[in-house]
């Protein structure tokens, strides 16, 4: 099998940047910045290591962590489609600093945007 995961195109350190600059992205949008913690480091480290662990690299996020569960994880915001789209926009402006082959691009953001809409637990 040579199917190549997107982990083995990207690399680990073009996910730490996109998880930086995610992160960037929260820290300036209020209504996002409100639901999470003062300090965003350690959120971005779990951010970082899930991403890795999805997108086929180390499985470090669940050794840590267990079973991501993460609709349950997320049970506690109030997560409604406004709030689904300052996340996706925060994602797609971090996805648009990267230098990704467009077809890669649009591997993982069709994941993040199937992955947000399946977070939303609120109308
Ligand atoms: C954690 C919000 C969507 C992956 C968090 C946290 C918040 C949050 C406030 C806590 C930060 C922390 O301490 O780690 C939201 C909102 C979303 C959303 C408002 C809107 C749709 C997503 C999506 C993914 C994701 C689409 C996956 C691509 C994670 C992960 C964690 C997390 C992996 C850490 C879970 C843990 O191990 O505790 N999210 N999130 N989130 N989120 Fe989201």
């Amino acid at each position: 099998n040579t199917s190549q995961t997107i982990y083995d195109l990207v690399g680990e350190e073009q996910i730490r940047l996109l998880t930086h600059y995610f992160y960037q992205e929260v820290a300036k949008n209020e209504d996002l910045k409100r639901l999470y913690p003062e300090d965003l480091l350690p959120a971005e480290d779990r951010l970082f290591l899930f991403l890795l662990q999805v997108f086929g690299g180390p499985e470090t996020y669940s050794e840590q962590r267990g079973h991501p569960r993460l609709r349950m994880r997320h049970a506690k915001w109030k997560i409604d489609a406004t709030m689904r789209d300052h996340w996706m926009t925060a994602m797609l402006s971090a996805l648009d600093k990267l230098n990704l082959e467009q077809n890669i691009k649009e591997a993982m953001l069709s994941y993040f945007v199937n992955a947000a809409n399946h977070m939303i637990n609120h109308a």
